[in-house]
């Protein structure tokens, strides 16, 4: 597999929890500039290192043209802003439309402008496929007119317009599964790890909106960071969509349980009505495809991951609470 380094990289989202930690892993590989360009509605400063390579550029993506009138030409893009997630979208419509659809538009067109190296998109493994389908999930399933959320189908079109632009620039569609480590400030709209770690360190009740038998494919987000690179620097990725999951089904229940014996937590375990909009019972990547073109190869296993991230937590405290704090 033929790998070219990444040495210029801009990072849309780049303060948050993923852009972040692919920030210190394209320094780490060596990058000269890492720039990210963020708005801060949901990512913060102080999640990125402090690093003379890091150009830190304030904005709405919507406006990138005039943020960034000038990148370096064999910048590798990686468009990670996103208006934050399913619940949110379902209750902000118009701003999930703004950053997940126009922003991605606008990503493309200035990357296309500038005939910029490639566009690695964040895409998502809830979509595209809608709930019908049985897990594990395919990249070459076919796509559902009938998703649950705005956030699918903004997502869903992120896709639609890489694949339209692939004729003037190089695309790699990446469907994350849930990631999940050190980086995720716990809030309303985020995802079920910080936020059970949180009420579980708390001793406040861990609430599963199901039964919990329900799954999901958790992938640490190191791991995660590292199908970015790949999908950056292979030259046999552009054009393709993949999943970065990790192929492994987790019941929400188990999950649970994992992170009250990593907090070492007596919180109980509640349950709630699933939320109107999440239909999905399975969800489970089939990563064969991303082992065999990109090498991609998980390694962290859920236990340890956890552990990391509740080390991250325990770390970060007060800055946690500080940022949680901002946001009430
Ligand atoms: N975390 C997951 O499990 C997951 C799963 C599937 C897909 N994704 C996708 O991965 C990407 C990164 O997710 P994350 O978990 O790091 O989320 P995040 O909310 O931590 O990061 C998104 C970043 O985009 C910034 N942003 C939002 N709107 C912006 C705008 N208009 N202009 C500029 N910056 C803006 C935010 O401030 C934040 O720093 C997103 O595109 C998300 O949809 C994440």
């Amino acid at each position: 597999m033929q790998r070219d380094p990444i040495r210029h990289a801009l990072i849309t989202g780049g303060a948050g929890a993923i852009g972040s930690r692919l920030v210190r892993r394209l320094l780490a590989d060596g990058a000269i500039s890492v720039t990210v360009v963020d708005d801060f509605s949901s990512g913060y400063a102080w999640l990125l290192p402090k690093d003379a390579r890091v150009h830190l550029v304030r904005g709405d993506v919507c406006d990138l043209a005039r943020l960034v009138p000038t990148p370096e030409p064999d910048t590798v893009v990686f468009h990670l802003a996103a208006f934050f997630a399913n619940q949110n979208s379902v209750d902000h419509p118009t701003d999930d439309l703004h950053t997940n659809g126009l922003g991605t538009l606008a990503t493309l067109m200035w990357a296309a402008d500038h005939a910029l190296r490639r566009v690695v998109y964040a895409s998502a493994g809830c979509s595209i496929a809608g709930h019908n389908i049985d897990a594990p999930i395919r990249e070459d399933m076919p796509v559902s007119l009938f998703l649950d959320t705005p956030y699918q189908i903004t997502k869903a079109l992120g896709e639609f317009y890489c694949n339209y632009y692939q004729a003037r620039i190089s695309t790699v569609r990446c469907r994350f599964f849930n990631s999940y480590g050190p980086g995720e400030v716990p809030g309303e709209y985020r995802n079920v790890i910080p936020n059970w770690i949180w009420k579980a360190m708390h001793g406040e009740p861990l609430v599963i909106t199901g039964t919990g038998d329900e799954t999901r494919d958790f992938i640490f987000v190191n791991d995660l960071v590292d199908g970015l690179v790949r999908c950056g620097s292979v030259s046999g990725a552009s054009g393709e969509a993949f999943n970065l999951g990790t192929g492994i089904q987790t019941r929400v229940r188990d999950l649970a349980n994992a992170i009250l014996a990593a907090t070492g937590s007596t919180s109980a375990i509640q349950f709630a009505p699933r939320r109107a909009w999440d239909h999905s019972l399975r969800r489970q990547a089939d990563i064969g495809k991303a082992r065999e073109v990109l090498g991609l190869a998980p390694a962290v296993r859920l236990e340890q991951g956890i552990a990391e991230t509740v080390a991250w937590f325990r770390e970060e405290r007060s800055r946690i609470e500080e940022t949680i704090g901002a946001m009430a």
